[in-house]
């Protein structure tokens, strides 16, 4: 039986896994949970996009098993006080500019886990660190699930889908696709021989700021591993960026010199 973990608003993205899922398993729960542990204070958990009849009717089509859609306070109530800590592999990245958000990640994964006891989950390559955080989660706690890493759904102008991108005004909307262009850009440098971590990070910087209203949080080029930066590119080095559009935060990545993720 297969786990699709999600926070709702499904989009293609989504369905992507799912799809996946309903060819690798005999059973399929999608569950829809807005994690508040995940976001910190300061973060967009009031207004994330909730959909829940929206939802319903996106995997309708496919046609899933369950839909598990718990309450906050079924996954929190009053008393809850225990939580899932992630070592270094969050420390970077998204872990050092969202403090707190994969011990939020791996508490609400290790739950729905045990609750829905999955075979297999289903995750995507778009949160490329929260793979390698999931992955740990596994591996240290000893967890019978096998992992399946899907790869990125990305609208026609190269814009990875995401429940966020609800949120870009038109113009931003547009400007968006710029993360994606960096991500290519870096493809095409590795492609045509370039190895120097730093030339191809500085180019993927030269083509965000071509689009001024992209403020980026991040560009970094890294081992698969740790994501621990690195000098000299090679095959399965992944290159990531994270930037925000007006009040939207958003997150990319591609592995070099694998034919084409971007
Ligand atoms: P959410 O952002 O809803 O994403 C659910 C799953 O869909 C994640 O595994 C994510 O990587 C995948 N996904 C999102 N956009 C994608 C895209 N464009 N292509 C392929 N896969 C995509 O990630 C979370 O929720 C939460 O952190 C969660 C794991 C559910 C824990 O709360």
């Amino acid at each position: 039986m297969a786990l699709v973990p999600t926070m709702g608003a499904l989009h293609k993205g989504h369905l992507s896994l799912v799809e996946r899922a309903k060819d690798e398993c005999d059973a399929v729960v999608v569950s829809v949970f807005v994690n508040p542990t995940q976001f910190s204070p300061e973060e967009d958990l009031a207004r994330y996009p909730r959909d829940l009849d929206g939802d319903i009717a996106t995997l309708s089509p496919p046609g899933v098993d369950v839909l598990f859609s718990p309450s906050a306070v079924d996954m929190y109530p009053q008393r809850f006080e225990t939580f899932v800590e992630p070592g270094p592999v969050a420390a970077s990245l998204e872990g050092a500019c969202r403090p707190g958000h994969f011990r939020g990640v791996a508490t609400v994964v290790l739950k729905l886990f045990n609750i829905v006891g999955p075979d297999v989950a289903y995750f995507g390559q778009k949160d490329c660190q929260q793979t390698l955080v999931v992955r740990r989660l596994i591996e240290d706690l000893n967890l019978d699930v096998k992992l399946i890493v899907c790869p990125i759904a990305r609208e026609p102008d190269g814009l990875a889908t995401s429940s966020r991108n609800a949120h870009l005004s038109a113009s931003d909307r547009q400007a968006a696709s710029v993360l994606h262009r960096s991500l290519r850009r870096a493809e095409e440098l590795f492609g045509a021989g370039e190895t120097k971590a730093a030339r191809i990070s500085d180019e993927m910087r030269r083509v965000l700021a071509a689009e001024p209203r992209a403020k980026v949080d991040y560009v970094a080029i890294v081992e698969p591993a740790l994501l621990q930066p690195i000098d000299l590119v090679t095959p399965g080095s992944v290159a990531l960026v994270a930037a925000r559009m007006g009040a939207v935060r958003l997150i990319d990545n591609t592995v070099l010199g694998s034919a084409g993720t971007a």
